[in-house]
C-alpha cells in the first residue's frame, strides 16, 4: 500500500482516503461519493477495512463486530473505488508493538468517558493507515463527530499533509443514523433504537424557540430514553463545535451528542441544535 502511495504522490494524484471498519452501508458509501468528488476523476479513492483491535475496550465487541469482507469488497467495486485495502491484524500490529498516539483534550469528554482508551486506539491506528496510504486528503463521518475532531486535531499537532473532511450522517428513513452496529438490533430495539434522534429533534425544537439550560435538555432526554423499555441513557452532552467543551446554556449551534445502549448494543448520535 505504502509503495503505491508513495508512487501517486510522486505523480501528483490526487488521493482520498476513507478508513472504515468495514461492514459497509450506504453511510460509508456516501464518504466514498464525496472522496470521489475530492479526487476527480484522475484522483485516486482508497477504501480501507479492518476492524482495529485497540480501539476496542475489553467488555467491548471486538470479536463479534460483524465482519463480510466480500460484501465490503463489492460495495467499494460498485463506488468506483480504486484501491481496497483490508490489512491483517499481524501486520499492523506485531507481537511487539508498543507504541501509540494519543491526543489528550479532545478524546478526554464523552466517548473518552465512556470507552477509556477508545481515541487512542483510534489515533493510533489512523496515524499508521495515514502513513500506509499517504493520501492527500480524508473523509471522516460526522456520525462520529467527537472522532472526527480528535483526528482532525491529531493530523494538524503531528503535521500529517492531509486535508481532512467531515461528510454529513446518513440516516435510515426513520431517522436512525446507519451504522454497522444496527445489525445487533432485534426487532423491537430497533423501534426504540429511533429514540436518539427523536431526543435531539426534541432539544432542536427547544432550541429553535429560545436558548434552554443544559441542565433541563439532559432531562427531558433521560425521560424520553427511559420510556423506552429496552433503551438505557448512557450520556448526553451539550457542547461547543469547535472545543468540545460542554455548556450550560444551549443555544443554536451548540452541538448534541448521546449514547443510548438498546439492549446490549451501543448506539451514538450528535448533531447541531
Ligand atoms: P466505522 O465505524 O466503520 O466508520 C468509518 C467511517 O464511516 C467513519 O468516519 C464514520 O464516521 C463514518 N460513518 C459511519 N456511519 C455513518 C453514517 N451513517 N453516515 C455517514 N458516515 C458514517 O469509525 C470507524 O470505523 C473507525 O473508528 C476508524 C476511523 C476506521 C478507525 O478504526
Amino acid at each position: 500500500m505504502q509503495r503505491l502511495g508513495r508512487q501517486w504522490q510522486r505523480g501528483g494524484k490526487t488521493v482520498v482516503f476513507v478508513p472504515t471498519m468495514g461492514f459497509l452501508h450506504r453511510g460509508h458509501a456516501s464518504l466514498m461519493e464525496r472522496a470521489r468528488k475530492l479526487a476527480g476523476h484522475k484522483g485516486r479513492v482508497v477504501v480501507s477495512v479492518f476492524v482495529n483491535p485497540t480501539q476496542f475496550g475489553p467488555n467491548e465487541d471486538f470479536s463479534r463486530y460483524p465482519r463480510d469482507l466480500e460484501g465490503d469488497q463489492w460495495l467499494c467495486r460498485a463506488a468506483g473505488v480504486n484501491v481496497f485495502f483490508a490489512p491483517e491484524d499481524a501486520e499492523m500490529y506485531p507481537a511487539d508493538f508498543s507504541t501509540f498516539v494519543q491526543e489528550e483534550r479532545l478524546a478526554g469528554g464523552m466517548e473518552g468517558v465512556a470507552r477509556p482508551g477508545h481515541f487512542r486506539g483510534v489515533t493510533t491506528v489512523v496515524a499508521k493507515l495515514f502513513n500506509a496510504v499517504l493520501p492527500t486528503a480524508a473523509v471522516f463521518g460526522a456520525k462520529d463527530f467527537q472522532q472526527a475532531s480528535v483526528i482532525r486535531r491529531m493530523t494538524r499537532d503531528l503535521n500529517f499533509p492531509i486535508r481532512i473532511v467531515v461528510a454529513p450522517t446518513l440516516r435510515e428513513a426513520d431517522g436512525l443514523a446507519m451504522s454497522s452496529r444496527n445489525k445487533y438490533l432485534s426487532p423491537s430495539q430497533r423501534d426504540q433504537a429511533t429514540v436518539l434522534r427523536r431526543a435531539i429533534l426534541g432539544a432542536q425544537e427547544a432550541v429553535a424557540r429560545r436558548p434552554a439550560m443544559a441542565a433541563q435538555l439532559r432531562r427531558e432526554t433521560a425521560l424520553l430514553v427511559a420510556a423506552q423499555t429496552e433503551a438505557r441513557l448512557d450520556y448526553v452532552e451539550f457542547f461547543d463545535p469547535e472545543t468540545l467543551e460542554p455548556v450550560r446554556t444551549v443555544k443554536r449551534g451548540t452541538r448534541m451528542a448521546l449514547a443510548v445502549f438498546v439492549g446490549k448494543t451501543r448506539l451514538i448520535d450528535n448533531d447541531t441544535l
